[in-house]
């Protein structure tokens, strides 16, 4: 048989196969995200994540040292407050849950760089990630509220923010106010395409966040929409985003390559509290092989186009890359 093309000569060993790899993977893109809550002595397992945990601030300390242990340069941390109000009081105040957990842990573990999630839904009694009227989420008065969550956080230490309310004009109303006030070089990482997912349910269970009546999606987006998603991130951009997300990942990996090919910041890519649980469940099953399902979906992810992944498999991720897997 005389065949010119053989793509299989290059699938012959290991060796090869890697050195023709289209898809090179680095740890140091991996952010992790976790969760503290108030109390003393917790370490709680979240249900619907297995192997994913509520700290208390005084157990927080070793689980970071852990994940810098494990290779991961940064999270991306949620706080869970005991008490929440109508706007979201604990958010922005100096004592809240997410301040302290951003002081201690940069005091005790400094080397790790710190994202903090601005939004308001862990915080509102109502669960919706904004100021209501009625029952509508109001964009410009949550725009204030916002900036001061967003600027709370840089004054308790973080190195980054990341909206993932999807109001109109976050960023520039952000922006601004951390300019105001000399943070002029603190990036902001925006959730720009940011779907409304049922792929966030085990992230709602953890967080306590779910809204108390209807839903998100008079502001998050229609996930029939991709050219959309392309019109959110340029506008992120023009209010002067640094890292643009989208969100979540797995399902969304046209959009992913569509933002990858038509700008030229940092894109990340959020993998998702459902998209970890549906792993975990099939593999507890027996259903499919955990580590190579880890492996392969994040892979699609970054082939897709991302450049930071945001994922509650980071620790295992992070020995998987340096594994060349
Ligand atoms: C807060 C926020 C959510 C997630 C990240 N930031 C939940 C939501 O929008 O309901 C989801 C993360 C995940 O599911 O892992 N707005
Ligand atoms: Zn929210």
């Amino acid at each position: 048989m005389e065949l010119t093309n053989r793509p299989r000569r290059l699938r012959t060993s290991p060796v090869l196969r890697k050195m023709v790899r289209e898809t090179r993977m680095d740890k140091s893109s991996l952010i992790y995200p976790m969760f503290v809550r108030e109390g003393q002595n917790i370490k709680e397992e979240i249900p619907t994540m297995p192997g994913q945990y509520r700290y208390s601030l005084d157990r927080l300390p070793q689980a970071l040292a852990e994940v810098a242990d494990a290779g991961v340069p940064s999270v991306m941390l949620f706080g869970i407050p005991d008490h929440k109000d109508e706007c979201g009081t604990g958010a922005w105040s100096e004592d809240g849950i997410i301040q302290r957990a951003f002081r201690l842990a940069k005091r005790e573990v400094p080397d790790l760089y710190y994202i903090g999630d601005v939004c308001m839904c862990e915080y509102t009694s109502h669960g919706h990630c904004g100021i209501l009227d009625g029952e509508y989420v109001d964009n410009d008065k949550t725009l204030e509220y916002l900036a001061r969550i967003a600027l709370s956080q840089v004054q308790a230490g973080a190195d980054m923010v990341a909206p993932s309310d999807m109001m109109d004009g976050r960023v520039a109303a952000i922006r601004e106010k951390l300019d105001e006030n000399g943070y002029c070089t603190v990036p902001i990482m925006s959730y720009a395409a940011k779907y409304a997912s049922s792929f966030y349910g085990p992230f709602r269970d953890a967080a306590g966040s779910a809204p108390a009546f209807g839903d998100r999606k008079s502001y998050q987006m229609d996930y029939h929409n991709r050219k959309e998603a392309v019109k959110e991130v340029f506008s992120d951009l023009d209010e002067g985003a640094d890292i643009i997300m989208i969100k979540p990942a797995l399902s969304y990996l046209d959009v992913i390559r569509d933002a990858a090919e038509q700008i030229d910041v940092p894109v990340a890519a959020y993998s998702v509290s459902g998209e970890y649980a549906m792993v975990k469940a099939a593999a507890s099953l027996g259903y499919v092989d955990e580590e190579s399902i880890i492996c392969e979906t994040a892979t699609s992810i970054y082939r897709a186009g991302a450049g930071i992944l945001l994922t509650y498999f980071a620790k295992e991720l992070a020995k998987f890359m340096d594994q060349g897997r």
